[in-house]
């Protein structure tokens, strides 16, 4: 029988959402950060402080998002990215689907991000999947100066 390779198909895609270990990947997730975002970096004390997770492709990380637990029940996402050249082929959509996934399977009655008000594809996608703006914040981020919408995504109707 002929392998997958050699009868033209593409062999099958390995794709997997994976914790970082801290502290063996806080070198990782920092180089990482900048090569996916221009600025505002998170240090090595930021990155310890938040749960993160790997998407990994054919044992490429080529993903990156990252949780902090609100006091009210809410699962907050501190960052999500994919490597730009990667981006535009789903793997940002792969990545909120599972986002949603963990917060239900966690047990989390809702999530919340902060995005740029410029950063038109990830306010798409959130809206994609749900999330509304619940409030503006003047000046959230410093380089350079934005305003920060908040987005959040009920994941449980309240009862009564
Ligand atoms: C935002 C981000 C995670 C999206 O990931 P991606 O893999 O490129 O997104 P996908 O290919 O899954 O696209 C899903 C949807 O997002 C929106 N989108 C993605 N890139 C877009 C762009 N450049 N412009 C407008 N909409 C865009 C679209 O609605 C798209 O759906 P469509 O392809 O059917 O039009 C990615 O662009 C990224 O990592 N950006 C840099 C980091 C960042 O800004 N993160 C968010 C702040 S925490």
């Amino acid at each position: 029988m002929k392998s997958p390779r050699s009868s033209g198909q593409t062999p099958a895609m390995r794709t997997e959402f994976r914790k970082a270990l801290m502290p063996g990947e806080l070198r990782s997730l920092c180089t990482f950060d900048r090569k996916v975002f221009p600025s505002d970096h998170f240090s090595p004390a930021d990155w310890r402080g938040y749960e993160a997770w790997w998407l990994v492709v054919n044992q490429r990380k080529i993903g990156c998002c990252a949780f902090e637990t609100q006091d009210d029940g809410c699962l907050y996402i501190s960052t999500t990215g994919i490597l730009p050249s990667f981006q535009r082929r789903g793997y940002g959509r792969l990545m909120k689907t599972w986002q949603l996934i963990y917060a239900r399977e966690s047990g989390f009655r809702c999530i919340e991000t902060h995005t740029r008000k410029s950063n038109v594809a990830m306010i798409a996608l959130n809206r994609e999947f749900g999330f509304q703006v619940s409030r503006t914040e003047r000046g959230y981020y410093e380089d350079p100066r934005e305003s920060a919408v908040v987005m959040r995504l009920e994941l449980q109707r309240p009862t009564g």
